[in-house]
């Protein structure tokens, strides 16, 4: 048999791909990344506005979602935010942290991705773009890659062609093809870290919203069970009301909880108790307007748009008990069943993959055929909002890359 052309045929130039691909070609390997795009790491450019979200400093296995949840364990451990943030920081590129733990590029997340094709080059990786794999075959022990531009024989194929989320970006089932042919089973995959889209009633309600966000906590409500991270089984984070419905990095956190036909329940006040405070308020203001003492809590939009939708703005004085109780239970507790979600169109993961029971947690390797692997995000391991998903990236890339 002739000796194959490359150690390594890595399918996916995107942020595991480039990773695999640098760490292997520094162990000494010879590696050939290949996609179809006519631009790597695409998706690196877009995400975090543009800017970039790759890391979260407090990234551990509870962050994650999977259908074996032990499975990410080892390469986060191996690989840590740290890590990553060194080779940032090596390259000197300027980064902050927005929120606690999220590391984002000061100026733009280009500067990212060059840092990872910088280290490609010196590492001797190849990186072919616009070539479509169309199949891959064993040979012996070796791989056959069948693309548009011909035949490639390589010792390992790595697949790295991410999840289903932005078609328009390249996205593909690539991977999970790939994955059945060679016996694996793939989970079922929803569109995750998604806005939702809500009934034609709520929609004209919230079309005056656009725009206007708020601090929330939101869990799912599946048959009168929450559902959520924790034990709090909420997240606390921003909602923003948009022309289709609701996102804010609250709702795109719930987005991974929900299934069709669950209702959310929206704290729209999650800082005070509403029934203690607007109590408190009766007494100490009692002829102040609803709307008014609403609007000191809320942006004015929305507490405008509460007292309309709940045909009521009175003075607080005239707020019996029992109507006190209604606005607790509507600010505090907001029941709201959504039509679905924006789907593949906007999401920013894919949730469930690759069943990761016949991959190896070591190096990625499938049980059975150790020259096939699979890193990132077309396994079945699926991260929070808030850099997480490049961390996952990262580390199951540099496993791989250094068992080739
Ligand atoms: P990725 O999708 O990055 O790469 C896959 C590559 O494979 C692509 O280059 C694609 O063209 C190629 N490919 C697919 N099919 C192919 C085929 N058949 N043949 C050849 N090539 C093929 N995460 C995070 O941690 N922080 C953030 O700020 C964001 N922000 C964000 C914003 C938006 C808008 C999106 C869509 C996503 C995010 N994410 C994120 C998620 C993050 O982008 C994602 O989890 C990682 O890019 C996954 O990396 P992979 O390398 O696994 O796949």
């Amino acid at each position: 048999m002739p000796s194959p052309g490359f150690d390594v045929v890595i399918v996916g130039a995107g942020a595991a791909g480039l990773m695999c691909a640098l760490t292997a070609g520094y162990v000494g390997r010879r590696v050939l990344v290949l996609d179809h795009a006519n631009k790597p790491g695409k998706k690196i450019l877009m995400s975090g506005g543009g800017r970039c979200n790759f890391t979260n400093l407090a990234t551990g296995p509870a962050n994650f979602f999977s259908g074996n949840p032990h499975f990410c364990i080892s390469a986060l451990k191996r690989y840590r935010p740290e890590h990553f943030v060194e080779l940032v920081e090596r390259h000197g590129v300027d980064y902050v942290e927005k929120a606690p733990g999220q590391l984002f590029c000061a100026h733009s997340a280009k500067e990212l991705l060059d840092v990872l094709l910088t280290e490609c080059e010196w590492a001797g990786v190849e990186l072919r773009l616009k070539t479509a794999v169309e199949r891959i075959e064993p040979v012996g022990e070796a791989m056959r890659l069948v693309t548009s531009t011909g035949r490639i024989e390589a010792g390992a194929v790595v697949i790295a062609t991410g999840g289903l989320s932005i078609p328009t970006m390249g996205a593909t089932g690539f991977g999970y093809d790939i994955a059945r042919q060679f016996g694996l089973e793939v989970t079922e995959t929803r569109p995750a870290l998604v806005p939702f889209t809500l009934t034609s009633q709520w929609k004209a309600r919230v079309a005056d919203l656009a725009g206007v966000a708020c601090d929330v906590a939101v869990s799912a409500v599946r048959a009168g069970q929450r559902l959520g991270p924790g034990r709090e089984r909420r997240y606390r984070e921003p909602m923003l009301f948009t022309h289709r419905g609701l996102s804010g990095p609250g709702m795109l956190q719930i987005s991974s909880y929900w299934q069709p036909g669950d209702e959310l329940e929206i704290d729209l006040l999650p800082n005070i108790s509403v029934g203690e405070a607007l109590a408190a308020a009766r007494h100490d203001t009692p002829r102040r307007q609803l709307s008014t003492w609403l609007g000191e809590c809320l942006p004015r939009r929305l507490a405008q748009a509460l007292t309309e939708w709940h045909g009521e703005d009175p003075i607080l004085a005239e707020l019996s008990n029992a109507r006190l109780e209604a606005w607790h239970e509507r600010l505090g507790h907001w029941r709201l069943k959504p039509a679905g979600t924006e789907g593949w169109r906007t999401a920013e993961v894919t949730l469930g993959g690759v069943d990761t029971a016949s991959i190896s947690s070591k190096d990625f390797s499938v049980e059975g055929l150790p020259q096939l692997r699979f890193i990132g995000e077309v396994l079945d391991v699926t991260g929070e909002l808030g850099g997480y998903n490049f961390q996952w990236a990262w580390a199951s890339g540099v496993a791989c890359g250094n068992a080739l």
